[in-house]
């Protein structure tokens, strides 16, 4: 049976066989939503790159279409955007709108032989289906830099001008353009703001509404930054919060506190749905479910990596200032198949209340009111020797993943690990809401003020569930248990 190998997602995007990194390309079209993905069809490893090519109605259930680009004269296909062009402004329409592509062509430079990279353009007249290369590519190249890729397109309105923010090594850069072929440079944001743990990768500049009202917006900029060998996270995403004139982005906080997108390991490259215009103003996110660190070698057989579940961004504003936050899109509450439910029960150590309860693939809604506990949560993907704790540490407000246990850890040094974050009891309360899947965790804290998302390559039989405290008691406040169908099925 196809998609039932060890450690194949259910439930979250995996390409059919091989390796896949980056989300790319991900537009909103005639009732579709797009999904492509840096893609190497000859092997399970990184290598030359083409965009693989997936569509949805429900932003859940995939269905997987033929390759939309790959290498030519040009070289490999990076990673890009895709956005429609609804006033033609680009001529590949006669008119009407179409979707346009826009990536990184990389190849050797022929005088120096260092890595090239260069923008450039494809369009479609079939909804997606085919792509043609822009005869006029690149359309944009910087002499002066070897890393310049990525670029994520919008349109701007007030301007009536397209922008494009493209990650260029330890800053983005920005460019305008009437038609999105004649590229010229606004500015640049980033060598002194943010993180600087590795390069600048896949940027994204997003308008959010802040507490939901649309006359109050702010800019978020998000950035990932790549693995470097003495950090322990490996690849991560940071984003920014601030303003944009249609050429300039500035950063509301100075000196900047780094802000993390994700608190997990497994969270890069991701950005957000051109065109999925939403009433609440939020905006679809996916990212590559995965870390550069040891992402070529995770342990399975005839494919690599999976998507993160589908997010929608929007701002609130909390103690320190407007955050992202992010909840899974509802088309997954389609999957819900079984659920069992517990309200107002004591959480004693040494006693699991949840010892009955066997599940591999599944989401939980709890809240829990931290009581005497020192320490309060769920052990996930458990047998007598498995098991990935997601923990709350009462006295350190901090929220933990613990993924030393989980399973196959020993394909790198720094997957088996316990990492943490910052998180604040709301009036000695805390919400989780976790999605389980065959080799991934998702936890989305107090409403999505924090998520952590860890890949985890349990025992297909390690499925038992445990609610525990430890130094005094809690209580459950309520505790939902879906047993979540495969997409597949
Ligand atoms: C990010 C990245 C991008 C690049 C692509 C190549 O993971 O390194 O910067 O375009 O992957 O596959």
């Amino acid at each position: 049976t196809p998609y039932l190998e060890k450690y194949r997602s259910q439930f979250h995007f995996t390409p059919p066989a091989n390796w896949m990194n980056d989300p790319n390309g991900m537009v909103y079209w005639d009732g579709e939503y797009h999904l492509f993905y840096q893609y190497h069809p000859g092997g399970t490893t990184w290598g030359p790159m083409h965009w693989g090519h997936a569509v949805s109605t429900d932003l859940t259930h995939w269905e997987h279409l033929p390759m939309a680009l790959k290498p030519d004269r040009h070289g490999q296909i990076f990673s890009g955007c895709a956005v429609v062009d609804w006033e033609d402004s680009s001529g590949f329409f006669a008119g009407s709108p179409g979707l346009v592509a826009v990536f990184t062509h990389a190849d050797q430079h022929p005088d120096t032989d260092r890595p090239r990279q260069r923008q450039s353009l494809a369009y479609s007249l079939d909804k997606g289906r085919t792509w043609t290369m822009y005869d006029g590519n690149p359309v944009l190249s910087h002499e002066q830099l070897t890393d310049f890729r990525d670029p994520k397109v919008f349109w701007y309105a007030p301007n009536r001008t397209w922008v494009m923010v493209i990650a260029a090594g330890d800053r983005v850069l920005f460019y305008t353009s009437p038609d999105l072929k004649a590229w010229a440079y606004a500015s640049e944001f980033g060598a002194e703001e943010g993180s600087h743990d590795g390069v600048w990768e896949c940027p994204d500049l997003i308008e959010l509404p802040v507490d939901g009202q649309a006359d109050r917006t702010r800019w978020v900029l998000i950035v990932s930054i790549g693995d470097r060998p003495e950090c322990p996270e490996g690849s991560r995403t940071q984003y920014f919060v601030g303003s944009f004139d249609g050429s300039r982005f500035t950063s509301d906080a100075q000196p900047e506190a780094v802000l993390w997108l994700d608190h997990g390991r497994d969270n890069y490259a991701g950005v957000t749905w051109s065109d999925a215009n939403r009433a609440d103003g939020g905006r679809l996110f996916i990212g590559w479910m995965s870390n550069w660190k040891y992402a070529n070698l995770t342990p399975t057989d005839s494919w690599r990596s999976a998507m993160t579940l589908p997010r929608v961004m929007s701002l609130k504003t909390g103690p320190s200032g407007v955050r992202l936050v992010q909840e899974p899109v509802s088309g997954l509450q389609k999957l819900r198949r079984e659920e069992r439910q517990w309200e107002n029960v004591p959480v004693t150590p040494g006693i699991n209340i949840l010892s009955s309860e066997k599940s591999g693939t599944f989401e939980i809604e709890c809240e829990l009111e931290l009581g005497s506990a020192t320490e309060v949560g769920l052990k996930l993907r458990q047998s007598e020797s498995e098991e990935t704790v997601v923990g709350y540490n009462a006295s350190a407000q901090t929220l933990f993943i613990d993924r030393t246990r989980s399973g196959e850890t020993g394909f790198h040094a720094a997957f088996g690990c316990r990492h943490e974050a910052p998180l604040e009891a709301r009036e000695g309360r805390l919400k989780l809401r976790l999605f389980v899947d065959h080799a991934s965790v998702e936890v989305f804290a107090n409403d999505g003020e924090l998520v952590m998302t860890d890949q985890i390559f349990p025992d297909p039989g390690s499925t038992g569930l445990e609610l525990y405290a430890l130094g005094g008691e809690a209580r459950l406040i309520s505790l939902r248990l879906y047993e979540l169908n495969s997409v597949y099925s």
